[in-house]
């Protein structure tokens, strides 16, 4: 049997087929519009979503035989607020995860009503992405549109509510809206009172695994595949690209280069970080996880390509940075080109390059951008390490893998072994895989992993590199707090 995996992104969405034995029979992707309407702001229309995903499958399926798909299953970008009307229609368009416009109903949330109450009500405090931050932005900013609220959705959900008509959501994504009693996994009663929702907004929680339903009879026309097809209910993207990349059970850990760069580290047990820097978030495997997740990682390196330097061609880009240039750059970037979330939670943080000379070339600017989001990467493991978390190696996945240099810097300035699968497209890979588990294919997410994913390259920090990179970050962690009262002033 075929398996579909949808990756619903913030650029596009990327679909795979895959068989039973985790072989990857074709991909598709599909583009669509991100919208910044103010400084900070960023959001999508989820008919862009769907129109993206319906002519997409039938792209991905051309040269197969439709009726052999078994299953779907989505991860999806996590945090977007999706609100639809009595009759199902999108009210508005989805606020995503890295849109900062809500520092205000952040500060009332974190301040007035406490992070020690948020805490222990969802096992996390208020980030600006948030579903229930902008759930009171709208409340507050478009009373209009907050009265028509019939049901409050993810971004990925929306899409599996478009194939089956179901309005679900899992407990790895709906982690994320800081509306779940993440811990005893239903939602909190507390939260939902104070963003003036009832649990009827709300859509029925599954485990990512779990079958919602199958497909309607008129996706399934439409589509070319069986009524019998099954959709999961899908994960954050986050945790699905874990379950992609083998990243389950007890003290794994994946970093994921995609246009947010997290660090995702799986857990048997319910745990919370005492600094509040990391999420603590259910995964898709039914257990939970911690996570750090800058809002700006490969975006960075595409805004710096494709904006600012006008190509597409990255490799020619990254060719001058030769061995003798890792590890000596004296320009340094501060990735922060959408305020940044984990760890310093700072929507006025913005970007910043530092140190440069009059010999400083252009390769020297695209090298600072490849080491500022590895060493802001490292910022969050070093909040897990400081938590007691042993990271030594860890699965790479995301768009930015694809660079072998982008992975040898990575692996140096985080002075760890990085394991890439055959795939980069971890997301995709894992919503497959959740789908083989609500098929009955597998018996777990656990035996899925087992029976498919394989390390396919492996790389080691070389002792040299990694001492200096060692200091080039110890000098990167002062510039930020040397300019963080400043950003507040700069809009
Ligand atoms: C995770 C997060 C991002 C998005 C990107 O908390 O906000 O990784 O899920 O798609």
């Amino acid at each position: 049997m075929l398996y579909i995996g949808i990756d619903l992104g913030t650029s596009a969405v990327k679909l795979l087929l895959m068989d039973a034995a985790g072989n990857i029979k074709n991909t598709a992707t599909k583009e669509y519009p991100l919208e910044f309407p103010r400084p900070g702001w960023s959001q999508q229309n989820p008919e862009d979503w769907k129109k993206a995903v319906l002519e997409g499958i039938p792209e991905l399926l051309r040269g197969f035989d439709g009726a052999d798909v078994a299953g779907i299953g989505c991860g999806g970008q996590m945090h977007g607020l999706v609100v639809l009307d009595k009759d199902d229609h999108v009210i508005r368009p989805a606020i995503l995860w890295n849109d900062g416009r809500t520092a205000k109903q952040v500060d009332y949330l974190n301040n007035v009503i406490g992070k020690d109450k948020l805490s222990r009500w969802t096992a996390n405090i208020a980030f600006a992405g948030f579903t229930a931050p902008k759930i009171l932005w709208l409340r507050e900013n478009e009373p209009e549109n907050f009265a028509k609220i019939a049901k409050i959705m993810l971004p990925k959900d929306y899409v599996n509510y478009i194939l089956t008509g179901v309005h679900s959501c899992d407990y790895s994504d709906a982690s994320g809206m800081l509306l779940l009693d993440v811990e005893h996994k239903r939602w909190s009663r507390e939260m939902l009172d104070i963003c003036g929702v009832s649990e009827s907004q709300m859509p029925k929680l599954f485990e990512s695994y779990e079958c919602i339903g199958t497909v309607k009879p008129e996706i399934a026309r439409l589509l070319g595949i069986p009524e019998t097809v099954k959709v999961c209910a899908g994960a954050g993207d986050n945790a699905a690209a874990a379950v992609g990349t083998g990243v389950v059970g007890e003290g794994g850990c994946n970093i994921s280069l995609g246009t947010s760069g997290t660090v995702f580290i799986s857990s048997e047990k319910f745990g919370v970080d005492k600094f509040n820097a990391l999420h603590a978030f259910a995964h898709a495997d039914g257990g939970y996880h911690l996570m750090g997740c800058m809002l700006s990682a490969a975006s960075c390196n595409k805004w710096l390509m494709e904006d600012i330097f006008r190509t597409s061609d990255y490799a020619a880009e990254q060719a001058p940075i030769t061995d003798d240039k890792l590890g000596e750059n004296h320009v340094y970037f501060l990735p922060y080109l959408m305020g940044e979330r984990s760890p310093i939670n700072d929507t006025n943080a913005r970007g910043t390059l530092i140190g440069m000379t009059m010999d400083t070339t252009r390769a020297d600017l695209t090298q600072a951008v490849l080491e500022g989001v590895a060493f802001a990467i490292r910022d969050s493991v070093e909040v897990a390490r400081s938590l007691g978390v042993a990271i030594n190696s860890s699965k790479i996945c995301g768009g930015g893998a694809r660079s072998p240099l982008w992975k040898r810097i990575m692996a140096n300035v985080l002075n760890m072994e990085l394991q890439s699968a055959a795939s980069e497209q971890g997301p995709g890979m894992g919503g497959a895989m959740l789908a083989m588990v609500a098929c009955g294919e597998y018996a777990s997410v656990k035996d899925a992993c087992a029976a498919i994913v394989r390390v396919a390259s492996t790389v080691k920090p070389e002792p040299a590199l990694a001492a200096k990179y060692e200091k080039r970050y110890q000098q990167f962690r002062k510039i930020y707090p040397a300019c963080k009262e400043l950003f507040a002033d700069i809009h």
